[in-house]
């Protein structure tokens, strides 16, 4: 079992396949040229299935597929397929932003992929095109159908903006109660690529406005980022506040980057990587590095200081 020095179970990994997108959201990348990464730098899947392999037998009980966009990325339901033949067991998922899902939903199910989670910020063609900076709305929801009809659990993410998509909180909340699927409004994370008009919106603002229509209910907390909330007709939506203090308690992951980085937060400047020891078969050293990850764990981010030009961000997205 995985415990770091502040007693949190890591039982979680989040990995991004690749740092491409297809989008430029204006909270994450809306800068970023469309280049290729150097080929060699990157894992390939059998190399991150060796690595993952070993974080499964240490106590990963859950492995999260993200990006940039995970399906850029050439045959990514061949290594859904190797995860969850090494053990069918695994909570498989998959963050996306929804615009190829439609063509890959049901390989990814037939693969052993178990749930996805889908952006949506706006049901508004306009608004969406606005924030992504490509015209996706259409897509995104066919590909959000297809993942519900083939059977996956699905849930959609929502990141609140003032100005920009906050007229649009019980309309999303809404929709997904139409659908039969949990949305979770998450507070903007301030970082250096955004667009710098980006503001957010607080997760208490987000209640109070859906309070002014529905009662409803806080869940007991379980070993996830959100918070969740029962409605009067049984649907559960949630919350995702990284500038609240409590946030990091209950965190139980870290992250592998497409380049071999083992990141053990967000926000976190040391890197480790564990390319050239996969490389070299010297497993003995990638179990050595993912160990020291787990116990260099920092207790909290630093979102709440909100200084965010001297700090590494390691998230592209996913
Ligand atoms: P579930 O497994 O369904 O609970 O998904 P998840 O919430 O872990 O993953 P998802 O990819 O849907 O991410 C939702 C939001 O949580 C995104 O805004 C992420 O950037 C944010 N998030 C994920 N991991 C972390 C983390 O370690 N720290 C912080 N601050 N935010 C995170
Ligand atoms: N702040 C909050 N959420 C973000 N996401 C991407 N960048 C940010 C950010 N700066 C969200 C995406 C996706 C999820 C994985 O992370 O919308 O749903
Ligand atoms: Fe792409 Fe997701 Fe970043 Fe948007 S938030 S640019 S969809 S990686």
């Amino acid at each position: 079992m995985l415990v770091d020095p502040f007693n949190r179970v890591i039982d979680y990994i989040r990995v991004s396949v690749t740092s491409r997108c297809n989008f430029r959201c204006l909270y994450c990348m809306p800068n970023t040229p469309f280049e290729w990464e150097p080929k060699e730098n990157v894992l390939s899947y059998e190399e991150m299935f060796e690595f993952l392999r070993l974080a499964i037998d240490e106590g990963i009980k859950k492995i999260r597929l993200t990006g940039g966009e995970p399906l850029v990325r050439k045959d990514l339901d061949k290594f859904v397929k190797m995860l969850h033949d090494y053990k069918p067991e695994l909570d498989l998922a998959l963050t996306t932003n929804g615009y190829y899902l439609k063509k890959y939903a049901k390989k990814l199910r037939d693969a052993g992929l178990k749930r996805v989670n889908i952006s949506l910020d706006s049901l508004k063609k306009d608004v969406a095109k606005k924030i992504a900076q490509r015209d996706c709305l259409d897509n995104v929801l066919e590909g959000i159908d297809e993942a519900i009809k083939v059977g996956f659990r699905v849930k959609l993410n929502t990141v609140v903006m003032r100005g920009i998509n906050d007229n649009e909180i019980l309309d999303l909340l809404e929709f997904a109660k139409n659908k039969g699927v949990q949305i979770r409004f998450i507070e903007f994370m301030e970082n250096e690529r955004a667009y710098p008009g980006i503001k957010r919106v607080d997760s208490k603002e987000v209640l109070e406005k859906i309070g002014s229509r529905y009662s409803f209910k806080e869940l007991p907390k379980k070993n996830e980022a959100s918070k969740n909330f029962v409605l009067d007709d049984g649907s559960v939506f949630g919350i995702i506040e990284p500038h609240n203090e409590e946030f990091c308690k209950s965190c139980n992951r870290i992250r592998l980057t497409a380049e071999g980085y083992l990141i053990p937060c967000l926000f976190f400047t040391e890197s480790y990587n564990i390319k050239e020891a996969i490389r070299e078969g010297n497993i003995q050293k990638a179990a050595e590095i993912l160990r020291d990850v787990v116990k260099n764990k920092p207790e909290k981010n630093d979102w709440q200081e909100e200084k965010i030009s001297d700090r590494a961000f390691w998230e592209t997205g996913g």
